[in-house]
């Protein structure tokens, strides 16, 4: 069987130098026979600057062609007078777009030693590990009608739409109860039907996904806003949840902080299934390319070489190495070793980008 494929998109700011440790932890899965075919690839500014646009066809469908894609991070004040269809951050949308890459995850996991981090008391993140999955390419931010227009009173008003159909509730379902196989085997599916018609059909949908489909999987309802409340009471009442576009825009952010840094966080999103039955798939950190620490050797590589863990997890069949990567990250924060951004106020030596991507791979060595 050939090698899993991977193209690696190391953007622009802290991108290529959290990317620099992917490719020593890749490297290390290949000295131990697990051999990856990777490929190298610009967008965002660094391909604006090469080509003139922020994704190059010719990249995009390379994207298409392998079996997952990880990026780095794009973006940066040199560009913030760049036409805007020409920006980097165009460059992301349009590979998201163009891969339809419709279920977005976000994980928010506690790690023991960053325990103390979270705005959460300990007793309350201690062990969390819940799965976000964020309906992406769909809801109000795309819905028609749209738009500001004069109103009949003399002012203005501005229109969004929430507009969901069948396919597109149940395919994100599918992602979701998939995910939840692989996990908890539960799922909580969070939207308003008490007030929004489009909640009714939601509901309805994943049900009906979940006893034609998947009915081994524990499934819940939950009003979002009730949602929100509980992920911040009491969040290891979690495995999977399941939500629409806006919702899970807000809540994925909220249940992200409920474990402390940006650098620790990793995503994935992914789309229909290829011809060898895994999504189409695309992995990145949470945060941005960071201009403010860029190029100082300050940012840590964490949440990227998650969303490695994520990669193999998700698309590699890999889930035993994955699980090695992620205790290989736990016991290097359990050794106490800590970036820049992971320091409390009792201060210390931080360690560099570099030499935090070497601790993992040392850790995963042991
Ligand atoms: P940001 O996530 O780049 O940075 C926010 C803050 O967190 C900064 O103080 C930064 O130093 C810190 N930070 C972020 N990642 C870190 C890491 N790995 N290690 C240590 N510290 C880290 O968000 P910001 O400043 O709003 O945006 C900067 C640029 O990135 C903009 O051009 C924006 O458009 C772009 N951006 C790109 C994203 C992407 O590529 N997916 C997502 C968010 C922003
Ligand atoms: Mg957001």
């Amino acid at each position: 069987m050939a090698n899993p494929s991977l193209l690696i998109l190391p953007g622009d700011g802290i991108g290529p130098e959290v990317m620099a440790e992917v490719r020593k932890v890749i490297d290390w899965f290949g000295t131990q026979g697990r051999p990856f075919t990777v490929e190298e690839g610009l967008i965002g500014g660094a391909s604006y600057d090469a080509f003139g646009t922020p994704l190059s066809d010719e990249t995009l469908a390379r994207a298409q062609a392998v079996d997952a894609v990880l990026l780095g991070a794009v973006g940066g004040p040199q560009y913030a007078g760049v036409d805007y269809a020409l920006r980097p951050e165009a460059g992301l949308l349009r590979i998201r777009k163009e891969m339809d890459l419709f279920a977005n995850l976000r994980p928010a996991q506690c790690f023991e030693a960053l325990a103390d981090f979270s705005s959460l008391k300990r007793e309350v993140v201690s062990g969390l590990d819940i799965m976000i999955v964020r309906e992406l390419t769909s809801g109000i931010y795309f819905g028609e009608p749209r738009g500001i227009h004069p109103d009949n009173a003399g002012g203005r008003v501005g229109i969004n739409t929430q507009r969901y159909t069948t396919d597109e509730i149940r395919r994100v379902a599918r992602s979701a109860f998939e995910m939840a196989r692989r996990r908890g085997n539960r799922v909580c599916s969070m939207e308003k039907a008490n007030v929004m018609e489009s909640g009714i059909l939601w509901r309805e949908e994943v049900q009906w996904v979940h006893d034609n489909e998947y009915p081994d999987v524990e499934l819940s309802h939950m009003y979002a806003d009730n949602g929100a409340m509980q992920l911040v009471r009491n969040p290891r009442q979690f495995d999977v949840i399941v939500t629409d576009n806006l919702f899970g825009d807000l809540l994925s952010d909220a249940a992200a902080m409920l474990t402390g840094s940006l650098g620790m966080l990793p995503s994935a999103s992914l789309g229909a299934p290829m011809a060898n039955g895994r999504p189409k798939a695309l992995y990145e950190p949470v945060h941005g390319s960071a201009p403010d620490i860029a190029g100082q050797g300050k940012a840590n590589p964490i949440a990227t070489i998650l969303s490695l863990a994520m990669a193999l997890r998700y698309s590699f069949d890999m889930g035993e190495e994955a699980t090695r990567l992620e205790r290989a990250v736990e016991q290097v924060l359990a050794d106490g070793h800590r970036t820049a951004d992971l320091m409390g106020p009792e201060g210390g030596t931080p360690l560099s980008t570099s030499a935090m991507g070497d601790a993992i791979v040392a850790a995963l060595a042991r």
